[in-house]
């Protein structure tokens, strides 16, 4: 095979039988899957079967754990500018301006970058560049992460409940904005959620982390593909379909603390 077609066909992520134990106690066992470039994946479970973890885990946060992860063929070895993280609070640093927090990546007063305008333009924020944080509503400073998040043009955006602490109208311009940022970047996600509507909106597959029957320890129970059209009709009743699956699946799983 050729060092070009190898490249197309390997997995962009490739999570390989990640196990993870805190204080002796089993959270993760033998977790595996792969995503491919510009896909978009949720993780789905109940609360305590370890998504944080994992995403910490493939984050370069947490290197304790057994098992390998490799992002475009090699292993990881720690935090990666061709990741890019959003936690499910926006994280901004109070005292830099919106444009020197998009660019922190790059040093502390980096927000006269070129990019920056150009990311803040894309989200609609060219007006509040240089504003502080504690100016903006809490669906601005999402965006403003979302885009801090793009500032190092990633491969893969980790997205841990990110939406979870806006309205529901604000929360739905999110998605819509993720999606269309994931396109244009051709960025592909790994967005763990608690809301089944989000992920099935978003996603073209959805993964339930669920600890089977018996052990603690969270397992890829489903590998669900989401083959709906885009763009997606909220109200599409084939969506409707796999959520039905997708809730038969976490009813079955046992809530772990
Ligand atoms: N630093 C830690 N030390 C010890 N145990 C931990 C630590 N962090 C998480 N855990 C435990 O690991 C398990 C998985 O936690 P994790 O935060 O990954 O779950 P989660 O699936 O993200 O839950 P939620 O949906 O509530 O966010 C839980 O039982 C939790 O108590
Ligand atoms: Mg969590």
């Amino acid at each position: 095979m050729s060092t070009v077609s190898a490249s197309l066909s390997r997995p962009l992520l490739d999570v390989r039988a990640v196990s993870k134990h805190y204080d002796g106690r089993a959270v993760l066992d033998r977790v595996r899957f792969e995503i491919g470039r510009g896909e978009i994946v949720s993780l789905v479970g109940p609360s305590g079967c370890g998504k944080s973890t994992l995403l910490r885990a493939i984050a370069g946060l947490d290197r304790d754990f057994d098992g390998e992860i490799r992002l475009d063929g090699v292993p990881q070895q720690g935090p990666s500018a061709r990741l890019g993280v959003i936690f499910q609070e926006p994280r901004l640093l109070p005292w830099l301006s919106v444009a020197d927090n998009v660019a922190f990546a790059a040093g502390p007063r980096r927000g006269g970058d070129p990019r920056v305008a150009e990311l803040l333009n894309e989200v609609g924020l060219a007006n509040v560049r240089d504003a502080l944080p504690k100016q903006l509503s809490g669906g601005m400073a999402q965006r403003v992460a979302l885009v801090r998040g793009l500032f190092s043009s990633p491969d893969l955006l980790l997205l841990d409940e990110p939406f979870s602490a806006v309205d529901a109208m604000t929360r739905m311009r999110l998605q819509d904005l993720l999606l269309a940022l994931t396109r244009s970047h051709g960025t592909a996600a790994l967005l763990v959620t608690h809301d089944l509507d989000e992920a099935l909106y978003l996603s073209d597959r959805v993964l339930l982390l669920a600890p089977p029957h018996g052990t603690g320890a969270g397992r890829v129970a489903r590998d669900i593909a989401i083959d709906a059209p885009r763009p997606r009709d909220r109200r599409d009743l084939s969506l409707a379909e796999m959520r039905a699956e997708l809730l038969d699946g976490l009813n079955g799983t046992v809530w772990q603390h």
